[in-house]
């Protein structure tokens, strides 16, 4: 039996290590190839995490690298398709929502390999944001959808998808920071970076909407003018924008290693973020976190979590220290199946399906 995995980004790497684990766990003697588009590249977005994770090194890269969405999806489906043209794989497993989950999912689609989609079902209903096509179309060419949360198993039987093909199996990008457990209070990032634990914001924002545009001159200056020290660890596509100059008060850093990174999480008052996946987090860890978008896909994480939606507007970040102060200190436990056990359900359900108990698409 031959399983393939595709990562490109760095959420995706953090997704999928628990479940490529959890599927070498369960079957042994089969073979399983991992992939990297290489839509993300620099040592901090993607080494990085392999390091922090322990994941061996990926069996193909492709080198798909930087480039609009079309170039992105279509050059991950030319490297991926090119592999399952070699050799015969039993299903391809892809995650998230990024421009290669699309591209590798054209390819098994095109190639008639079955399909798993992991953290499947979500939806912002924005199409303005290349992530809602990607996740809606992946969905639809998947066999199997492995969901982390209720609404997205009730947005993919609006969407006709057949319930017998959705498997609530929790959330895996939770299980790797289950997994990490003591590493992230050892990793110290706080104190290393010298800011008073539990005073700071933590702030990270990449979406185009907002990181492309004006918008993030109005973001920097919201930020010089709170009264509360900054910590701001940016992303490439951000960079590009910000160049090297911080305002006073404010702590631009380099991307961080995910065991630094979690820890800075931890260790805050409050999270500033345009991220999926530090909406989820910080859920989990009940740290509070304002997402300045207009939308969000993980209704789970205000619904059941620590997530306040502040709309895609840099002046209410001016409000922040008070809905901070005006928080009861109360912590919601986590939403259902987001236990760290999440990608032992997902290689569960996949070796019953693949061992011929259920068919993959059934
Ligand atoms: C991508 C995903 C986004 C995800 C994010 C995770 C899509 C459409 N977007 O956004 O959903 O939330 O990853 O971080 O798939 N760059 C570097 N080094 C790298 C990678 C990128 O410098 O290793 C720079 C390049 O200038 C590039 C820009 O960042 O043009 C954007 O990278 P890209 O992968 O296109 O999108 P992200 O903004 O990272
Ligand atoms: N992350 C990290 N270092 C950073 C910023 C983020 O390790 O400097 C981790 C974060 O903990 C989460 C993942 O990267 O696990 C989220 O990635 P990102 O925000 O880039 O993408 P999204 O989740 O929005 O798709």
């Amino acid at each position: 039996m031959r399983l393939a995995y595709v990562v490109g980004t760095r959420p995706n790497i953090v997704k999928m290590a628990p479940v490529l684990r959890a599927l070498r766990r369960r079957l042994p003697a089969a073979e399983h190839v991992l992939i990297h588009t290489g839509q993300h590249y620099d040592r901090e977005l993607s080494d990085v995490f392999f390091d922090d994770l322990g994941l061996p090194a990926p069996d193909h890269e492709l080198g798909v690298g930087s480039g609009g969405h079309s170039e992105q999806v279509a050059r991950t489906l030319d490297g991926v398709g090119a592999l399952l043209a070699r050799s015969r794989f039993d299903v391809l497993v892809v995650g998230g929502d990024v421009n290669s989950t699309l591209g590798a999912a054209l390819a098994a689609a095109q190639a008639r390999v079955p399909l798993a989609h992991v953290e499947s079902g979500l939806r912002s209903y924005d199409r303005s944001m290349p992530e809602e096509l990607n996740r809606a179309l992946t969905d639809q060419l998947s066999d199997v959808l492995f969901v982390h949360s209720a609404s997205a198993v009730d947005n993919l039987v609006r969407e006709g998808i057949a319930p017998e093909r959705v498997v609530f199996a929790g959330n895996t990008m939770i299980d790797t920071l289950v997994a990490m457990d003591g590493r992230i209070g050892a990793a110290g990032a706080p104190a290393r970076l010298g800011v008073p634990a539990g005073e700071y914001l933590l702030v990270t924002l990449h979406r185009p909407a907002l990181v492309d545009g004006p918008q993030l001159d109005a973001v920097m200056a919201e930020l010089a003018r709170l009264d509360m020290p900054v910590v701001f660890p940016v992303h490439p596509r951000t960079r590009r924008r910000l160049g090297a100059g911080a305002p006073a008060g404010v702590r631009l850093l380099d991307p961080l290693g995910y065991a630094d990174f979690l820890s800075l999480q931890l260790g805050s008052a409050g999270v500033l973020t345009d991220s999926g996946g530090v909406q989820e987090e910080t859920t989990f860890l009940g740290i509070p976190c304002f997402t300045l978008r207009a939308n969000t896909e993980r209704p789970v994480t205000v619904e059941h979590g620590t997530n306040t939606i502040l709309g895609l507007d840099p002046g209410r970040i001016a409000g922040i220290p008070a809905l901070l102060a005006a928080r009861d200190g109360s912590r919601p436990g986590p939403p259902p199946r987001w236990d760290g056990g999440a990608s032992d359900r997902v290689a569960g359900e996949l070796a019953a399906r693949l061992g011929g108990r259920r068919p993959p698409g059934a």
